[in-house]
């Protein structure tokens, strides 16, 4: 299978890129490095990586960010944050994706336990990862060819508590290897529109 990974740099898109890089030819897209560089913000951009990718049978993305701050400090612009990277972002990848996409490939997307968890500084986080999986559910019943969406919702991750313990006391971590095991599921599996949870 060919997989298209944006994202494959990070801490959760290195554990998913050496899962599926065992059996799988891996394209492995960052922002800054890799294989193949997009900016998820601009549809030029992604217009252009897909372009020179050539058909695949499976995008992964693993990246998007939102801004962390009180419900009562946050401005636009960091609302604007979230909205234009981790929720279009992914929108935009999963539209400009499907063309390229083989018959019965598949997309899976990132979203996160705060759209059923908040935490404080959460809001936007929140607000964005529920409406990644409105996005998912919905797109799932109009894909077109067999494709098939998922998005995976994991917990704060054991490798990133040196930063973000703090802002999640009383939760338990997970393993990257354990979130890149989800998208496994996601990626080989046949379930479409569904939420892949993965929680400590
Ligand atoms: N870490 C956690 O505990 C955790 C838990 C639940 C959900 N999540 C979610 O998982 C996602 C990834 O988190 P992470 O901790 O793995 O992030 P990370 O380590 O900071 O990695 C971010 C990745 O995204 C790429 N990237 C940055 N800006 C981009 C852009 N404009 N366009 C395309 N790619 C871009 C980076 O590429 P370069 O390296 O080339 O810059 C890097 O590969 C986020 O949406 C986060 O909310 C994370």
């Amino acid at each position: 299978m060919k997989i298209v990974i944006v994202g494959a740099s990070g801490t959760v898109g290195s554990a998913v890129s050496e899962l599926l890089a065992r059996d799988h030819e891996v394209i492995r897209v960052g922002h800054r490095q890799g294989d193949a560089t997009v900016d998820m913000t601009d549809g030029a951009s992604i217009a252009a990586l897909f372009a020179g990718i050539g058909r695949f049978d499976a995008l992964v993305v693993a990246s998007g960010n939102v801004a962390f701050n009180a419900l009562t400090e946050l401005t636009d612009e960091q609302w604007q944050t979230g909205l234009e990277s981790k929720l279009m972002g992914q929108i935009r990848l999963t539209r400009a994706a499907i063309p390229h996409l083989n018959d019965r490939g598949s997309i899976t997307l990132i979203g996160g336990i705060l759209s059923e968890e908040p935490i404080n500084w959460g809001v936007s986080a929140s607000t964005i990862n529920g409406a990644i999986e409105h996005f998912v559910r919905a797109a799932a019943c109009e894909l077109p060819r067999g494709l098939r969406i998922n998005v995976i919702s994991p917990t704060v991750l054991e490798e990133s508590m040196d930063k973000y313990a703090d802002f999640f006391p009383g939760f338990v971590p997970v393993p990257a290897a354990r979130v890149a095991q989800a998208y496994k599921k996601s990626v080989l599996g046949v379930q479409s529109g569904q939420v892949f949870r993965v929680n400590g």
